[in-house]
């Protein structure tokens, strides 16, 4: 075997993981406000550090994507009865989309838990929940 074989394999692991370490941005403080609803929520990270980045932060296009959701030309459509895909409403809400939403997620978080009504009302309810405390 070529004796620069390795290292250059060993290399190219390198900088694979160099790149897509990169690519990830470092996770955003607690608390973010998510406004652009009649009931805004605050998201934490921290509570959804189980969870794969790309989950939520899907690739746009076949490219890493850590923009906001509502940025231009992406779910930027306000209007809750905006089935589409644009529909801001609808993807944190939908549960038949490729994409997991807020909503689709923490019906199948409390799948194995329906004893647990607390959880229940927490993670899926529209009033009273942890998305919507005070509405
Ligand atoms: C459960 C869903 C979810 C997961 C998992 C998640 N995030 Fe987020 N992230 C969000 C939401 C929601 C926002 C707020 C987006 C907005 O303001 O439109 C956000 C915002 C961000 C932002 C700020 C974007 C901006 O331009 O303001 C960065 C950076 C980010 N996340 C990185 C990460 C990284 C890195 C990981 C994995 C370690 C991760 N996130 C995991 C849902 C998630
Ligand atoms: C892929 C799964 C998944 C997705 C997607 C997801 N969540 Fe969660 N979420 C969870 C789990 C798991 C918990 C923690 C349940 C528990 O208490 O053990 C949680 C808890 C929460 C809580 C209560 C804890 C806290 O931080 O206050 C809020 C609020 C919340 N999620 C909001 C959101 C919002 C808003 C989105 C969409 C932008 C979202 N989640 C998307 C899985 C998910």
């Amino acid at each position: 075997m070529n004796k620069f074989l390795l290292p250059l394999l060993a290399l190219c692991a390198f900088l694979f993981a160099a790149v897509a370490y990169a690519e990830q941005p470092d996770v955003p403080a607690d608390g973010i406000e998510m406004k652009n609803t009649k009931n805004p929520v605050v998201f934490n990270h921290t509570t959804h550090k189980e969870i794969a980045c790309g989950s939520c932060h899907h690739k746009v296009e076949g490219k890493e994507n850590y923009g906001k959701c509502a940025s231009a030309g992406c779910h930027d459509s306000f209007d809750r009865k905006d089935k589409s895909v644009k529909g801001y409403y609808r993807v944190m809400h939908a549960k038949d989309m490729q994409y997991a939403s807020c909503v689709s997620c923490h019906i199948e978080t409390i799948k194995d838990k329906q004893d647990d009504a607390e959880l229940k009302k927490a993670l899926t309810a529209c009033k009273g929940s942890k998305c919507h405390p005070a509405k």
